[in-house]
């Protein structure tokens, strides 16, 4: 097989992107900032895929457990983000805010089954009180989401229209697969016609990138946009056709598992290699 210079060069070009991907694919909550100005341009509307989303969880703490959904091939809410262009956040916009409980009550259940806490470590109002005081509060100076009822219900309704299990599905992309960052982003695309923002969990043990959460974004008249422009570890990636926004490895398949990955036994190495050194140093020591 033959390679055209155009391709090789892509090729050059793609690992170098990798490689910076790499560097910036921490995967630290990049919404911490506390900014003055409570002024954003875009929503990041994210579902994640509960199985990596498992993986992760665990992966950073041994001892922590997840709870899962019991239906196959079902994504879930993480949330929606207010966010300003070039920078990160705003967040906790209102510092005066308490999560009430009982203005979601009407909508629990739905929000137990569509939006639930996969880390079980925490009970389950854990993670909708967060989402709704670190981002919720700022989303509210939008009138269609300034109440927790809003908020959360705009959540439920923008799941059913863009679930990535059907967008996914409908380009025949199941569980139990990989696939290139560009055919997620096709596949993605065809429903859309907007770049979402493809976001993977980085195995180091193994190199391997497991799909993570499907970002899409809306204006502030809850149009559908382009996720150009939204910070964090994304990078913009240009290729013949198009462009994709993602943190994924490009140059590799990325895992979409059905199970949970086999969690890197990320304790046991350190030992192992102190005590390969110590017996290095001994021996260069005595001999
Ligand atoms: C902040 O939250 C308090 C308590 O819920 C509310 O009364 C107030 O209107 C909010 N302020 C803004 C600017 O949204
Ligand atoms: C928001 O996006 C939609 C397209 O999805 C567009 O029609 C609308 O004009 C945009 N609104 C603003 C305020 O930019």
């Amino acid at each position: 097989m033959t390679r055209s210079p155009g391709l090789l060069c892509l090729s050059y070009f793609l690992i170098a992107a990798a490689a910076i991907t790499v560097v910036s694919c921490s995967d630290a909550d990049y919404y911490d900032q506390d900014l003055q100005d409570h002024e954003w341009d875009v929503l990041i509307f994210t579902q994640q895929w509960p199985v990596t989303a498992c993986f992760h969880w665990i992966e950073e703490n041994h001892k922590h457990s997840c709870s899962l959904p019991n239906k196959k091939e079902f994504w879930t809410i993480h949330g929606i983000w207010p966010t300003k262009y070039g920078t990160v956040g705003p967040s906790f916009c209102n510092k005066s805010a308490e999560f009430d409980m009982k203005q979601i009550e009407p909508i629990e259940d739905a929000l137990k089954e569509f939006w639930p806490s996969v880390e079980a470590d925490f009970a389950i109002q854990h993670l909708w009180e967060h989402e709704w005081l670190k981002h919720g509060t700022c989303a509210a100076s939008l009138v269609e989401l300034d109440n927790e009822r809003r908020y959360f219900e705009q959540g439920l309704n923008w799941r059913d229209k863009y679930l990535v299990s059907n967008m996914l599905g409908a380009a025949g992309i199941h569980p139990d697969s990989s696939n290139t960052v560009i055919a997620l982003q096709n596949a993605l695309k065809k429903t859309l016609e907007k770049n979402p923002s493809i976001h993977c969990v980085y195995d180091h043990e193994t190199q391997t990138s497991y799909l993570a959460e499907i970002r899409i974004c809306f204006n502030k008249t809850l149009g559908l946009i382009d996720c150009d422009g939204v910070p964090g570890s994304h990078i913009a990636i240009d290729y013949p056709g198009g462009k994709v926004i993602t943190n994924c490895h490009i140059s590799k398949p990325v895992q979409y598992p059905s199970v949970v990955p086999p969690i890197p036994p990320k304790s046991w190495k350190f030992p192992f290699v102190n005590l390969y050194k110590l017996l290095n140093f001994v021996m260069w020591f005595t001999l």
